[in-house]
């Protein structure tokens, strides 16, 4: 079985035919893929973004930047309760008004666990930094990630994407190498800090690509192809069994690394 966590914006969704491409491929491999979507997005707002690109229903939903597991419909209490543990919600946005720099964003994307403003990039260390000391002082366990020079969310310090994906392959019990993380930006870098396999799609913010570059370069996957095309190139990657080799339009790529393979997956469907 494989563990197969996507980020949504500019991952699994970009490009229509690709994300359609990834949906047929997940179905062809019935209950040997788990599918997990692990977005900033808010679970209206990512189940908005569900229908109108229609996407799969995955296994489990980790939404607000990993702060929310949900199962079937249910928010997973034993991750909420985790994350409660020395977290002050009301403490992080009274240290935060003292930034008039820090936009609120809308009143959808302020959850239980999560903060979020827009901040312009001239602003964004001396006031990360000036946050990261008030948190400090008064003992908040708290963390903030900046993405796309723009999005700034405040956390409690166990609930990010990173720690949403080990508490889902711990309690499916899936080994690191067959569970594989897919992202495009900062708020997906601490996926990519765990022990799953991943995969930078081609399209990747340089905050993430930059960082996955210096990393340990077996377990990630520069994809050259964009979106999900960029998914289903490094899902072949690791796991060519999983890509029969003749007359399917899901072949692995034959020379992995080799410039010769940018339209493998250029099909729809
Ligand atoms: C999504 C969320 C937003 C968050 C951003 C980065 O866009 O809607 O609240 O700041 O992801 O994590
Ligand atoms: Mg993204």
């Amino acid at each position: 079985m494989i563990l197969l966590v996507t980020d949504l914006d500019h991952t699994l969704v970009g490009d229509d035919q690709a994300t359609a491409a990834f949906n047929s491929w997940v179905k062809s491999q019935g209950e040997q893929v788990k599918l997990v979507y692990a977005t900033g997005r808010s679970l209206t707002s990512a189940q908005g973004l569900q229908r109108e690109k229609t996407l799969l229903e995955p296994d489990y939903w980790a939404v607000s930047v990993g702060t929310e597991i949900y199962h079937q419909g249910e928010l997973d209490l034993t991750w909420a309760a985790q994350l409660d543990q020395g977290w002050d919600r009301a403490r992080v946005v009274q240290i935060t008004t003292q930034f008039p720099q820090l936009k609120l964003q809308l009143a959808t994307e302020q959850r239980p666990w999560k903060v979020s403003f827009t901040l312009v990039p001239g602003d964004a260390d001396w006031i990360m930094g000036e946050l990261t000391a008030q948190f400090q002082s008064s003992r908040l366990a708290a963390q903030l990630i900046y993405s796309s020079d723009r999005d700034l969310d405040i956390l409690p310090k166990q609930g990010h994407k990173g720690h949403a994906v080990t508490y889902l392959q711990n309690l499916r019990q899936v080994p690191a190498e067959q569970t594989v993380v897919c992202g495009d930006s900062g708020n997906d870098l601490s996926m990519f800090q765990t022990s799953a396999r991943g995969i930078v799609v081609g399209n990747a913010q340089l905050e993430l690509r930059q960082w996955v570059q210096t990393a340990d370069q077996h377990r990630h996957y520069l994809a050259k192809q964009s979106h999900a095309w960029g998914i289903l190139e490094g899902l072949a990657y690791f796991y060519p069994s999983h890509f029969p080799p003749q007359n399917s339009p899901f072949q692995a790529p034959k020379q992995v690394g080799g410039l010769n393979r940018s339209s493998l997956y250029r099909f729809s469907n």
